[in-house]
């Protein structure tokens, strides 16, 4: 039975995802309901007869995956584009490349490597565009994380996400995710890997709206104190070059049991996948019992379904 609404999520037909500032606090929320909704009834043909370009510049498990199952489950259908094999790989413009594919399907998701391609594509297309990871935000499985935050811990109010680590794309997605929804977020960073500054200060002017604290500091110990969650990522990211001393940094901020004991709280650990055990967390954390890890990881599926019914619907 058919019975997932949009309810709440009406203004986002035709927009573009490019990062969760794009969303209201409240549309974020409707998202989440509708999320949940979808979660019931896995066959909700909302998207009959429709399609989704998925171009992909770096690799991907999840993405790939949850999406193209997510616009089946819709009724829809899902396209797999190599960045390689598409004509973009040998010098076609972002902007032609938005404008014919606006010709055949009815949105866009791209994983790839600078914000401004994405906006760039945005701009030239006719239809949604969703980002699925660029250098800057990770705004899908941001989404997914709150979906799995709520399911785990009830409202966001008063609860405190710590992430301990590299500050990344996942960083700057869970900061102003965390801030749109009212959820405190802190992050213990290496001096030289802190998240970029403008965004932070964008969090925080989003936290300001809505009661949640946005912080960046240096001591991981202090930062996990208060904390409901312990969020990990890797410390190299898609198109980074490995660099020795920046891991040598950031070997400090494993997250491993001797760090937790500071928490006061048993925290949930959250890690967005794909994960090195023994270095960004060790082993005992991801595969212990306060791990949500795999929950994150369905849930993708979950939030991207109700994000694609709402922006394409
Ligand atoms: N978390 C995530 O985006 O995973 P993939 O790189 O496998 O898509
Ligand atoms: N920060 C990581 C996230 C992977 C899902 C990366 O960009 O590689």
């Amino acid at each position: 039975m058919i019975t997932a609404t949009v309810k709440g999520t009406e203004r986002l037909k035709g927009k573009d995802c490019l990062t969760l500032a794009d969303f209201s606090s409240g549309e974020i929320l409707s998202l989440l309901d509708l999320a949940r909704q979808l979660k019931e009834e896995k066959f909700s043909p909302l998207l009959m007869g429709k399609s989704l370009g998925m171009i992909f510049e770096k690799p991907s498990t999840r993405t790939r995956v949850s999406f193209e199952v997510g616009m089946t489950q819709l009724g829809g259908h899902a396209l797999y584009l190599n960045g390689h094999d598409l004509q973009l790989g040998r010098g076609e413009t972002i902007s032609d490349t938005a404008k014919v594919l606006s010709r055949y399907v009815d949105a866009i998701m791209i994983r790839t490597f600078g914000q401004e391609k994405v906006e760039e594509l945005a701009e030239a297309a006719d239809i949604p565009v969703i980002n699925g990871l660029t250098n800057e935000f990770h705004p899908c499985q941001a989404l997914a994380d709150l979906l799995t935050i709520q399911e785990k811990l009830g409202d966001f109010a008063g609860k405190t996400l710590v992430y301990v680590g590299d500050g990344n794309n996942m960083t700057h997605s869970l900061m102003i995710g965390a801030a749109k929804v009212g959820m405190n977020c802190i992050v213990a960073a290496p001096a030289g890997c802190e998240p970029d500054l403008k965004i932070t200060e964008q969090a925080q002017k989003f936290g300001e709206q809505t009661g949640a604290v946005v912080k960046v500091e240096n001591d991981p110990f202090a930062a996990v104190e208060e904390a409901d969650i312990v969020y990990a990522d890797v410390w190299t990211s898609m198109g980074d070059e490995e660099n020795e001393e920046r891991l040598k940094l950031l070997s400090e901020y494993q997250i491993n049991l001797p760090l937790l004991a500071h928490a006061r709280k048993a925290p949930l650990f959250m890690h967005c996948l794909p994960a090195h055990r023994g270095e960004e967390v060790t082993a005992e954390v991801i595969d212990g019992p306060n791990s949500v890890v795999f929950d994150q990881a369905e849930n993708r599926l979950h939030a991207q379904k109700a994000l694609l019914a709402a922006l394409l619907g």
